[in-house]
């Protein structure tokens, strides 16, 4: 490991300056960590998620121009803010878009993962103290993304940002535990807690969906029915463990609805019903897809800038509920190591979900990747 300790670093990373545009692969200083709130990582591996960055960067919510982008990756940690206890040099680390400080009034209210630490500095792309550690190839400042930055071979995060891991745990995949993998997983297991014997059916076999159907197959859901309008993904679908497939587009009857469909093939409706597209009609499919009385939607999808949902309301007073979930309703710090127990076990599948490998500098191509129905994540190297 180079000796950067407290030092500004030059870098590469990929820069964002325009919505939609390719990113600019440059070199960037990146400042040390100072204060109680900074560890800096060298990062090995990040990967492309599919929904969120094209939700945040091709689509319309797209704010800010100038940053260093990137937001789910693992790496070790090459230098920390003097204050700082929860991270030392050499952890091995996972850069966490939903921070845990364990002391907010919402970490400590043990009804949500939403920590609220860094919120606010988080979403004007900066550092907690106001800052930005860096600086493009002219010496202009980069806002922060997401809290992580992470589309840089050096990035600079909030203590309360990262999680130290089992070293063990190799990076270049359990870097995607910074997101997609929990993120469904998690949905399933805490935000849902589906249960021995539930049905369930899922909207969307990317990342997302295809991890949410294997905490159902953890927990031993009758019937995981996976509905995808691409037919390619119905071998990911049985092989992540779900038990039957559904694409809108060929498998109804005429005139036939999902939603009629779906509670055709479960007797009345579904237990627990998940949203892995970001679509607004299917959010409402996926409620109306519910069982009378106690079915459950969980939207995990993350829908275009000034879309609503809607429903009729007796969907809800007949006893459907509509629940949402980020980031899997998973505390990053606090149990990051039981997913990677899970994962040494070989209870919990990542290493299927990288279809596709570049060096960093490929990234605009690795986008590229994203547009093809077989690619499910493309892991960078440094
Ligand atoms: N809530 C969170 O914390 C969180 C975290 C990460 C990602 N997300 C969101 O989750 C969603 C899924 O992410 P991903 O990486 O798996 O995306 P992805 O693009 O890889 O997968 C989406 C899947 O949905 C399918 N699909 C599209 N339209 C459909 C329709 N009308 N009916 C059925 N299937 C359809 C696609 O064919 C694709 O297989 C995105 O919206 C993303 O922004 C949310």
């Amino acid at each position: 490991m180079a000796n950067t300790e407290g030092q500004t670093i030059t870098c590469t990373a990929a820069v964002a300056y325009a919505a939609g545009k390719p990113l600019t692969v440059e070199q960037i200083t990146v400042e040390a960590p100072t204060g109680a709130r900074g560890a800096y990582q060298d990062h090995q591996h990040c990967y492309l998620p599919h929904g969120c960055v094209h939700s945040v960067w091709f689509g319309s919510e797209v704010r800010c121009v100038s940053l260093c982008f990137g937001a789910r990756g693992a790496g070790v940690v090459e230098s920390v803010g003097p204050d700082v206890t929860s991270v030392k040099v050499g952890d091995h680390v996972i850069a966490l878009y939903t921070a845990e400080c364990k002391e907010c009034k919402m970490c400590k209210s043990g009804k949500t993962n939403l920590c609220s630490a860094v919120r606010a500095t988080q979403g004007k792309g900066v550092m907690p103290d106001g800052t930005s550690r860096f600086r493009n190839s002219k010496g202009e400042p980069l806002l922060h993304f997401m809290g992580c930055s992470t589309f840089a071979e050096y990035t600079v995060v909030a203590d309360v940002s990262v999680v130290a891991i089992d070293r063990d745990a190799p990076l270049e995949k359990v870097c995607l535990l910074g997101c997609g993998v929990t993120t469904g997983y998690g949905a399933a297991l805490k935000t849902a807690n589906v249960q021995k014997g539930d049905t369930v059916a899922v909207f969307g076999a990317g990342t997302i969906g295809l991890s949410v159907v294997q905490g159902a197959k953890a927990r031993e859901a009758s019937k995981i029915i996976v509905v995808d309008i691409n037919d390619t993904k119905k071998k990911f679908a049985f092989d992540f463990g779900a038990t039957d497939f559904v694409n809108p587009k060929t498998d109804l009857k005429d005139g036939q609805t999902i939603v009629e469909k779906l509670v055709e093939m479960t007797d009345g409706g579904l237990d627990f019903t998940f949203d892995g597209t970001g679509n607004v009609q299917v959010m409402r499919d996926a409620l109306e897809a519910c069982h009378k009385g106690w079915g459950q939607s969980i939207i995990i999808g993350v829908a275009a800038a000034g879309k609503e949902i809607s429903t009729r309301p007796f969907q809800l007073v007949t006893g459907r509920v509509w629940k949402g979930s980020a980031f899997g309703g998973v505390k990053g710090r606090s149990e990051m190591g039981s997913l990677i127990e899970d994962y040494n076990k070989g209870n919990l599948k990542i290493d299927e979900f990288i279809t596709n490998k570049r060096p960093f500098k490929e990234i605009n191509e690795g986008f590229e990747d994203l547009h093809h129905g077989d690619c499910l994540r493309t892991v960078l190297n440094y």
